[in-house]
């Protein structure tokens, strides 16, 4: 396997250059793949019994007699209603996961998400593990299964480099599109595949001492068999290949047991995690055909310094590793290389809507929190939840500290120049009692020996700004629903329900990297991580820090992430479509907030990339030869990583926007109108009362502008939509969101908008992999109710299949026509 790695390397003229980093562009080790699930679907227009669901006011209820009633016939299968199911207060929806167990194990993929509104299930997500007979499962049969997902992925991604080698071949030499594809390609193959045959762990003879319990040793086998494939180094993974007896041992077990659940269990010193591990059993589903089959995993949530894993090993076989889902999010490489009011505190910043800084000076900007999102500001906490005063902490901990420092409830912002995890005593600026953060930005030209130091003496101000746009996200994208009880990142809830001791870690000029930038999200309740780095793309140096769209852009992964699939679920985002649009949302997001009256199309990180186009394939645009990026691009070499997936997607919503903005105008300050005394949200000139009210309901406030509208319905169709979202899944929620809350008024500007680029109801795929594979159909038609003159039909005759136009392949007869005409590839799993 090594051999072709290599081989592809040669051919496409880039051996000796990837080992390091040639264009001195951070590549961090990241591991993600998983099975595919057939099965999983994702219904707006749910059929079920309203008379059965009306016995019941309680939501959680409702969700409960639903999912029963959906569920029933599957025998020995279980679920409980997750504790971090919530109710958002905007829009009167009741998100509900539900999680399924078989014989008392959790199927960690086994998913169904509830959207419920005055006693009706609006839409639901169902991935739930349905046994192909009706007969009692039965759980050998999930140890025994010799489906290996993760040995498939291998062998399709070698076919493709193969086939992609082939291409170079022919048009001898490269591309540059297929040379950045290869390269693309053969980053994902050696990070993922180059363990595939790693000797089993668990078969070598290892001695134990007696008191070592079985249960104990097999997990610890399986944890460092995952170290194995996970580590970056070289080394370890030699030691650990010599001589696995010299870390099992020292791998200390401990277990947990809960009343009702399967025990979780710590594993202490395994090499490389910088924290004790957490596992527990579970069951997770594999491709068998158009459904699945469980298997039995210890399932791991493994610290790193570069990675936060969330891994599945094989119980039984555990040189298998089934799934891995990295909680950290890099943003874009380049694809090419790349030659209170009055006391508040005050910052001297690139202003919110300064994209960077060669749009716009500095200027003072006050500690302009908002009322809501951020009662006590931006500088103070509560000691109780403050990492840092431990040793201080007064007897009344629920006293608030404040500080004069970048130290507050949403984000603690500083410089990280050693690029370790450490961060609690790592310097940040102290603006004194003025709190006034007014620090010099005036980085020269120097040797480019000297470049790091003169980066380094700005170190006061890019803290700053760091923090001041940090700050701003928090409270923009709380105001648009990422709130306590949804998994925002705040250290102090203020009673509001969800997760505490979780802000955001933000460290400035990371020094483990250059020229990107990561975010890591774990479950809520847990510190996000963000880390942003240095480009030496120019000399003086550029700042990520200083880029507002790439800071943006990280903080937007954190937001997804927690909002898709429950605040609890970090796993839903991980690869392929779903891993492309938690990529893409932060661009959209990014392009929005710094877009103004005037239309303009806009690229991606071009300031600090130093490039025009940015870090992407083309800028955001309205026009098909400056972005020509449709569903079906996803098909192209080069669309296997989520960054070039996201970038699909971003451009899609892009459209979508502005078809938004043409109906209903643009409002310049995306913040709404701060709260009353009392409380109250003013509608502004911001808000409308929506036309329709459910049941003599308050009306609800809609965005009343295009720009504001869209932010909203992408936000609540994050909380709509089911874990491990397609396109399809996502494009329906936004519209599913638009339908609960304005009733349904945008539903032809949104469609329209869609279809422009690919993704209209007659839309199709076949064969879609885990990662990006599979064929794909643009489809330009609108539902029969927006149809205008002129445009194509879709199909007269009334599809087979499940009746919805969710984009299921079965949605459309002639889609099989299609796609055999097309089916050059297969990418469907070998099993
Ligand atoms: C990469 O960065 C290092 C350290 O900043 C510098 O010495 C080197 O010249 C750079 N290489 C390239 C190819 O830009
Ligand atoms: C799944 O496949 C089996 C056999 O291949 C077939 O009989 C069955 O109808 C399929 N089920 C669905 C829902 O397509
Ligand atoms: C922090 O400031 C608030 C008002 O801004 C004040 O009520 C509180 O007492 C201060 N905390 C301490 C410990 O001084
Ligand atoms: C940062 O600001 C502090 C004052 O808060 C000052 O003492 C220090 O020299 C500054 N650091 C740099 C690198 O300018
Ligand atoms: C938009 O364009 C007009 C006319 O060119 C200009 O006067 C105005 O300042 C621009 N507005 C913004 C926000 O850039
Ligand atoms: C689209 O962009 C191309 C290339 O920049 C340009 O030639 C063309 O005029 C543009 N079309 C429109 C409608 O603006």
């Amino acid at each position: 396997m090594r051999r072709l790695f290599v081989a592809a390397l040669a051919a496409a003229g880039l051996a000796g250059t990837l080992a390091h980093d040639s264009h001195n562009v951070s590549r961090r080790k990241t591991l993600s793949f998983g099975p595919v699930h057939p099965h999983a679907s994702y219904h707006t227009n749910p059929v079920y019994h309203t008379s059965l669901l009306r016995a019941s006011e309680d939501p959680l209820d409702v969700a409960r007699l639903f999912v029963e009633d959906l569920v029933r016939d599957i025998r020995g299968s279980d679920f409980v209603v997750r504790k971090d199911s919530y109710t958002d207060e905007a829009t009167g929806i009741t998100h509900a996961y539900v999680r399924q167990y078989i014989n008392g194990i959790e199927v960690a993929d086994g998913d169904i998400n509830v959207n419920i509104k005055d006693g009706v299930v609006l839409s639901y997500g169902d991935s739930f593990f349905r046994p192909k007979t009706t007969t009692t499962f039965n759980v050998a049969d999930a140890v025994s299964s010799k489906v290996d997902p993760h040995a498939d992925y291998c062998r399709t991604l070698e076919d493709e480099i193969a086939s992609q080698l082939r291409q170079v071949d022919r048009t001898s030499r490269k591309a540059p599109v297929e040379a950045s594809a290869l390269e693309q390609l053969s980053y994902l193959y050696e990070w993922n595949c180059n363990f595939v045959d790693a000797p089993d762990i668990m078969a070598q003879d290892i001695e134990f001492s007696a008191a070592e319990d079985v249960a104990s040793r097999d997990i610890s086998r399986a944890l460092l068999q995952f170290m194995l494939a996970a580590t970056p180094s070289e080394d370890l993974q030699q030691e650990i290949m010599d001589d696995p007896s010299k870390f099992i041992p020292k791998m200390h077990v401990s277990f947990e047991h809960h009343m009702s659940e399967q025990p979780f269990f710590t594993i202490e010193n395994a090499p490389d995690a910088v924290n004790p591990v957490k596992g527990r059993l579970a069951f997770i589903q594999v491709p068998e055909g158009n459904s699945t089959t469980l298997q039995l995993v210890f399932k791991f949530e493994v610290e790193m310094k570069d990675n936060w894993y969330e891994a599945a090993v094989s119980a039984e076989a555990p040189h298998r590793i089934i799934s891995v889902v990295d909680w950290a999010s890099d943003s874009p490489v380049p694809v090419a290389p790349v030659p209170k009011d009055s006391e508040g505190a005050t910052y001297n910043v690139f202003a919110w809507g300064i994209n960077d800084p060669s749009v716009g000076e500095r200027s003072i900007q006050k500690e302009n929190f908002d009322a809501l999102a951020s009662p006590l500001g931006w500088h103070a906490l509560p000691y109780a939840n403050d990492p840092h005063s431990e040793s201080v902490r007064p007897k009344d901990a629920s006293k608030i500290r404040n500080t004069t420092t970048t130290w507050g409830n949403n984000v603690f912002a500083h410089e990280d120049w050693e690029g370790r995890n450490n961060w609690v005593n790592n310097y940040r600026p102290d603006a004194g009692s003025s709190k006034a953060f007014d620090f010099k930005y005036s980085p020269k030209k120097t040797d480019t020996t000297d470049a790091l130091e003169e980066a380094q003496k700005y170190i006061n101000a890019t803290v700053t700004q760091l923090f001041y746009t940090s700050n701003l996200v928090h409270d923009l994208f709380y105001r648009y629903g990422f709130n306590e009880v949804s998994g925002n990142f705040q250290q102090h809830n203020f009673g509001r329900g969800g997760q505490e001791n979780d802000a955001v870690i933000a460290n400035a000029q990371d020094g483990s990297g250059y020229n990107n930038a990561n975010f890591m999200t774990p479950p809520d309740g847990q510190n996000g991580r963000c880390r942003m780095y240095l480009w030496n793309t120019a000399n003086p140096y550029r700042d990520g820090d200083l880029e507002a769209g790439i800071v943006i852009h990280e903080l937007a992964h954190g937001l997804s992430t927690r909002l898709t699939g429950g605040p609890a679920n970090s796993g839903c985002l991980g690869w392929g479509e779903a891993g492309g649009m938690g990529e893409g949302w932060g661009d959209f997001l990014a392009t929005t907030i710094r877009s103004n009256k005037n239309y303009s199309d806009y690229a991606m990180g071009s300031w600090a990339a130093n490039r025009d186009n940015g870090i992407r394939n083309y800028p955001y645009s309205l026009n098909e030869t400056v972005n020509p990026s449709t569903y079906q691009t996803l098909d192209k070499p080069g669309y296997w990583g989520v960054h070039a997936i996201g970038e699909v997607w971003a451009q899609i919503l892009w459209v979508v926007s502005q078809k938004l903005i043409e109906k209903h105008g643009f409002v310049d300050d995306l913040f709404p109108p701060k709260p009353l005394e009392d409380g109250t949200i003013p509608e502004g000139d911001f808000y409308r009362k929506a036309e329709f009210t459910a049941d003599g309901k308050p009306k609800p406030l809609v965005p009343k502008h295009g720009n504001s509208l869209i932010f909203q319905l992408v936000l609540d169709g994050m909380k709509l939509q089911p874990c491990r979202p397609s396109f399809f899944d996502a494009r329906d929620a936004i519209i599913a969101a638009d339908q609960a809350l304005t009733g349904g008024e945008n539903l032809c500007e949104l469609w329209e908008g869609f279809a422009a680029r690919g993704l209209g109801v007659d839309a199709a795929v076949k064969n879609r992999t885990p990662w990006g594979g599979g064929v794909r159909t643009n489809g330009h038609a609108l539902p029969k109710q927006c149809k205008k003159a002129g445009e194509p039909e879709p199909p007269t005759e009334p599809a087979p299949g499940d009746g919805d136009d969710d984009g299921d392949d079965d949605d459309w007869p002639w889609l099989q026509w299609v796609v055999e005409k097309t089916a050059v590839f297969s990418w469907s799993w070998r099993l």
